[in-house]
């Protein structure tokens, strides 16, 4: 298993000898090496068994270090960095020479950004070079979002997990870009798709499928637990062995009084607590062993759209 410990000039010299070790973010936790590093960027690959047409996020620690590996093609782009980096977003931007043809899997564009983890901005402080880091979890499966997480799945092969606590957001990052004058959101995520309003930019949702390898890694199916995620309108459980359903609640919804395993997503309502906790309950079900998990969709607005957005994904075969 991988050692897991705080110390940024452990993982910081791992990195600098081409190595792969996990790092937290506010989203969730990546899979690191050293982006300029051809081999070091095909071991991250190799390690979540992640094929090569789905390409990586660059980490970097500043807007300035953003300009050096994509350009910003629009005047909006450089104005939501300005107000929202570091932070859980995402900037999809042409890309520089610097950038190797393995981190974009040879598109045109990059994606570019800077985390406002505490620890992951030291670390990026401290290095010389940019960090690609996909979500920290073996291709398909649902986001790290603790040390644990990822030391269960992936602990066997990398060699150190720097812990930075439970993610604080804990969905991966909005993903945006502008194509012909649209403000093009290719994921939803932690950034909430109504702060981005106010730029004046009409506003496209990409829907993506697992048949366009070109757009962000929208894979149809993702994100997904062991077993079957359910979304549904009703908890209409009399039929059913209530020992192998795990219910996912949010808020005050009563549930019926046989329900023998639930999570609540958030008593109070609160959409951040419940991303924030989203992930970490789909695994506890997972290592109950369950047959299904049932949830109802959130209200759509705020991080309900990117919740129930890993929630379809989850739940799509
Ligand atoms: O919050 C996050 O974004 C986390 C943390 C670790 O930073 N990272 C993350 O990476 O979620 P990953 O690889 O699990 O998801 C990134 C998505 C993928 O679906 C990928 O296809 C898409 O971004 N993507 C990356 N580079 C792209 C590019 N050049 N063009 C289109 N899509 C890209
Ligand atoms: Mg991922």
């Amino acid at each position: 298993m991988a050692v897991i410990d705080t110390k940024i000039d452990i993982a910081a010299a791992y990195l600098r000898a081409g190595e792969v070790v996990a790092i937290p973010t506010e989203t969730v936790y990546g899979l690191a090496g050293n982006a300029l590093d051809g081999d070091a960027v095909a071991r991250i690959f190799a390690v979540k068994e992640r094929p090569f047409f789905d390409p990586l996020i660059v980490h970097v620690k500043s807007i300035d270090a953003i300009a050096k590996y994509g350009h910003f093609n629009h005047e909006v782009l450089k104005k939501i960095a300005h107000d929202h980096m570091p932070g859980p977003v995402t900037l999809l931007l042409p890309r520089t020479h610097l950038i190797p043809d393995i981190i974009t899997a040879g598109l045109d564009r990059v994606a570019i950004r800077i985390p406002s983890h505490n620890i992951a901005r030291s670390l990026l402080n401290q290095i010389e070079f940019p960090l690609a880091a996909p979500s920290a979890n073996p291709f398909g499966y649902i986001s790290p979002t603790r040390a644990t997480h990822v030391n269960d799945q992936l602990g066997h092969k990398i060699p150190y997990i720097l812990d930075g606590g439970p993610c604080a957001v804990g969905v991966e990052s909005t993903i945006i870009g502008v194509e012909g004058g649209e403000l093009v959101v290719y994921r939803k995520g932690g950034l909430p798709i109504d702060q981005l309003i106010s730029y004046g930019l009409p506003i496209r949702i990409n829907e993506h499928s697992s048949s366009n390898p070109n757009a962000p890694g929208m894979l149809k199916s993702h994100y997904a637990p062991s077993c079957k995620l359910k979304i549904v309108d009703n908890w209409n459980l009399d039929e059913i062995d209530v020992e192998t359903i795990g219910i996912l609640t949010f808020g005050k919804d009563p549930m019926p009084s046989n329900v023998k395993h639930y999570i609540n997503l958030s008593a109070t309502s609160d959409l951040n607590e419940a991303a924030k906790n989203l992930f970490t309950s789909l695994r506890k079900f997972d290592q109950l062993k369950l047959e299904q998990i049932w949830v109802k969709l959130l209200p759509e607005k705020g991080l309900g759209l990117a919740i129930n957005d890993r929630l379809r994904r989850a739940a799509a075969d």
